[in-house]
């Protein structure tokens, strides 16, 4: 062999150890997250022994509900996780040789903090700086403002991603969340209309309050003092959903999504 040819060889085994390609899904390597993300709630739904990555990653691909997993090539243990790994902003590498894989996305870029969960196709991003006011107007802007939407969380399974994202992960829970529904602008401050409440999601799907039952407070929304008008996961209440006055009077930030397709 050349020493061109073990070049090529070395870079051929780093390459595939970085990313692993199951059915049409491309997993690779994170490499800045909160390593104790993987310790905390019902993120961890199945370990199990395989011979490769490519092997685990097959196993992550054929679940719906598996978002990343972890592979240590000396014992094969093969972590598979409901949720993903989040960036904390630095460059921490987890000791040993595990390694941790998310699914790619090239529309949902994970080096900008989006997260893609693979079941619902829901590309979002948490931004955890309170909106200006608190108010849910500045956080409906600045996401149009970064080209993206203020989330619209109108199937089971995109509440389902972006909740226990919450849930699961302790940097994320100093704040309530604005999500993107509103009620009509020429409605806020007045009663309810007799036909029942009147919330729409920022893409236009009416809010059904009945469904999803399990992710709302129960009693809302109240439109309490007839003076609420947004909704939001409130940090309180496990991140249920609350309808809330446009300006919060605790601190208020938000979740945007990138839509795709
Ligand atoms: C497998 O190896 C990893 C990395 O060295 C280690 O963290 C983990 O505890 C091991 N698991 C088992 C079941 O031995
Ligand atoms: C990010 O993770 C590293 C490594 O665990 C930790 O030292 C650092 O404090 C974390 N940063 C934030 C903002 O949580
Ligand atoms: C919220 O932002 C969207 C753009 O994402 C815009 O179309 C809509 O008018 C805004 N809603 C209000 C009440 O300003």
């Amino acid at each position: 062999m050349t020493p061109w040819m073990v070049l090529v060889l070395f870079f051929v085994t780093e390459r595939s150890g970085e990313a692993v390609t199951s059915g049409n899904v491309l997993w690779s390597v994170k490499r800045n997250f909160i390593p104790d993300f993987q310790a905390t709630g019902d993120q961890m739904a199945m370990t199990s022994v395989t011979a490769t990555s490519g092997a685990c990653a097959a196993l992550c691909t054929v679940g719906d509900w598996c978002n990343s997993f972890s592979f240590a090539p000396g014992n094969g243990t093969c972590d598979l996780y409901s949720l993903q790994f989040i960036n904390n902003g630095s460059a921490a590498v987890p000791s040993g040789d595990v390694k941790y894989y998310t699914p790619c996305k090239d529309e949902c870029p994970q080096s900008e903090n989006f997260i893609w969960d693979r079941r619902s196709d829901l590309c979002f991003l948490v931004v955890t700086q309170p909106a200006v006011g608190n108010s849910w107007l500045e956080a409906n802007s600045s996401c149009a403002a970064r080209g993206l939407a203020l989330v619209s969380l109108n199937t089971v399974h995109k509440l389902d991603a972006v909740v226990r994202t919450l849930r699961n992960n302790p940097t994320l829970q100093g704040v309530d969340y604005y999500i993107g529904a509103s009620r009509p602008l020429s409605r806020w401050n007045t009663a309810f209309p007799a036909s029942g409440q009147d919330y729409r999601w920022v893409n236009g799907d009416p809010v059904d309050t009945v469904s999803a039952r399990s992710y709302w407070a129960i009693g809302n929304p109240d439109n309490n003092f007839e003076q609420e008008n947004v909704l939001l996961l409130n940090r309180l209440r496990d991140f249920s959903i609350h309808d809330r006055t446009a300006t919060s009077d605790s601190p208020a930030a938000y979740i945007c999504e990138k839509v795709i397709n």
